[in-house]
Parts: structure tokens; sequence; C-alpha cells
């Protein structure tokens, strides 16, 4: 078993009289891809928002390491290794490839130096950008403005930035949204080598990426963890199918 990276107990979080996250238990493992899935308001981003600490818990705890983070700010969490992208593309569309993965790269880097006015060397930042956007496949694409790529490659332009902290547990929420087919497959294959490497949680609808790829999965309804499990067991569980999967003759379950 690999080694366990972050843990939620009883994680809690309301808008209102809305428990949009209910009670969340999770352990996410090293060099695994954990996969959360559940319906539209089921309460994944939230999820994802208290953990990475964008937006703060009403209930509960998160354990980074065995460190309670519960009440750390965002970039006390990222600087700690705990990376995410957004549902929403938050790329700067008017910068290079390069100049986007370069500044994510240059500010973490220059935000980890103890004496203030250290700078980290033009060379070791260049070094990193170029790693970062070959390991993502994107380095033929270094020189062109983010708003003329595809749609796909912004989204993986999106994984290279937060790449560039280091993360030890990185949250990608829902990467293929909008990918053509051939775009998917490619980042299925990203997101799954980087589970070679770090934890990865995936929040994503496209059921063949997550049963592909997932090694185990946390299904969502209604902010509460109603089923958990590998691919194998999420696609055979009947309260799955009935809150989620769509019935059962829903294609994808037959390839599992
Ligand atoms: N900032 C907010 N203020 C009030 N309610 C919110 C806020 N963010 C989310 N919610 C509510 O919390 C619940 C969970 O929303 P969330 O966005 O986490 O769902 P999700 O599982 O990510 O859905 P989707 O699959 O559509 O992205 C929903 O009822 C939503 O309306
Ligand atoms: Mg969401």
């Amino acid at each position: 078993m690999s080694t366990t990276i972050l843990t939620t107990q009883d994680l809690s979080r309301a808008f209102g009289g809305v428990l949009a996250v209910n009670l969340v238990n999770l352990e996410v493992r090293d060099k695994m891809v954990q996969s959360v899935i559940g319906p539209n308001g089921a309460g994944k981003t939230t999820l994802i928002n208290v953990i990475t600490g964008r937006l703060a818990a009403s209930g509960g705890k998160v354990l980074y390491l065995e460190k309670d983070i519960t009440s750390r700010a965002v970039h006390h969490r990222v600087k700690m290794g705990i990376s995410r992208t957004f549902q929403i593309t938050s790329i700067f569309m008017g910068l290079s490839v390069w100049e986007n993965v370069r500044i994510a790269v240059q500010s973490h880097l220059g935000g980890s130096l103890r004496i203030l006015s250290a700078r980290p060397s033009l060379g070791s930042v260049n070094d990193k950008t170029e790693a970062i956007l070959k390991r993502v496949g994107l380095y033929k694409l270094a020189e062109r403005p983010a708003n003329l790529l595809a749609h796909g490659d912004q989204r993986v332009l999106e994984v290279a930035i937060s790449l560039a902290s280091d993360p030890k547990v990185l949250f990608l929420d829902e990467p293929a949204a909008g990918m053509s087919p051939a775009e998917t497959d490619q980042v299925s294959e990203l997101i799954a080598d980087l589970g070679t490497e770090m934890a990865v949680v995936l929040v994503e609808h496209d059921m063949e990426v997550v049963m592909k790829i997932s090694h185990h999965i946390i299904v969502l309804h209604q902010g509460g963890v109603i089923a958990r499990g590998t691919p194998r067991e999420i696609a055979s569980n009947q309260e799955v199918k009935d809150a989620y999967l769509g019935g059962d003759d829903w294609a994808p379950l037959s390839n599992v």
C-alpha cells in the first residue's frame, strides 16, 4: 500500500441551509489516481475548494502528511505541495504558453527562497519551465499565445501551471470537459502518468476516463459519500447507478 498523503475527517461545508459537503472522509494516497464522481451539484468542486483552502470548512478537518491544515491559507497549502486546477480555465490568455508556465515556476521558486533579495536564477526557471512543458507535451507550442491554443491544449496548460509548485497531491476539476475524443485520450494518458508520481484526485464526468484510469473512486451525492471502491465495484453498485450513472444499461460500464 502506498503512503497516505492527505485525509479529511468529517469535512463539511454549508452554504446557508445547504450542506454542499457533508461529513466527507477521504484518504488520498501517494502514486494513485482517485476520482470523485457524482451528479451536478453533488459538492465535488466545493470539496476541492475546502481541501485546497479556497473556502473555509464549516466542520471537520483536513490533515496533510498528518498535520492539521484545516485553517491554513491557500498559499501555505500550495507551498506544502497541494495544487489544483479549476473547472473554469484560469490561464493568462494574452501570454504565451511559455510565459504562463514561467510565471508560475518563478513565483514558486521565488516564494520558497529565504533571503528576500535573492531571485531564482533565470537558468533554473527556464530549465524547470522547459521540463514541465515537455512533460505535458506542450513544448512545441511554447511560443504560442494561450488564446490561440485548442481548447484541449488550454486545459493541459492549466495542468502544466499546477505542476510548477511541485505538488505532492494534485486536484483536477473536470480536466477533460469540452474536449474532443482525441484530446480526451491525451489528457487521460497524462493524468494516469502523473498518478505514477504523485497523488492525483480527479473530478470528472467522463466515465470512460474515470473507469479507465482510476485506482479508487468516491461517489458523492448531495454532499455525502454514497459509495467508494474500485472502478469495477462502483460500476456494479446499484445505488450509484440509480443516483448518477443513468440506470442499468449505461454504456461505459460494459467495458469495466
Ligand atoms: N459559493 C456558493 N454559494 C452558495 N452555494 C454554493 C456555492 N458554491 C456551490 N454552492 C452549492 O453547493 C452545492 C454543490 O456545488 P458544487 O459546485 O460543489 O457541485 P459539483 O459537484 O462541483 O457540480 P458540477 O458537477 O456541476 O460541477 C450546489 O447546491 C451549489 O449550488
Ligand atoms: Mg464542479
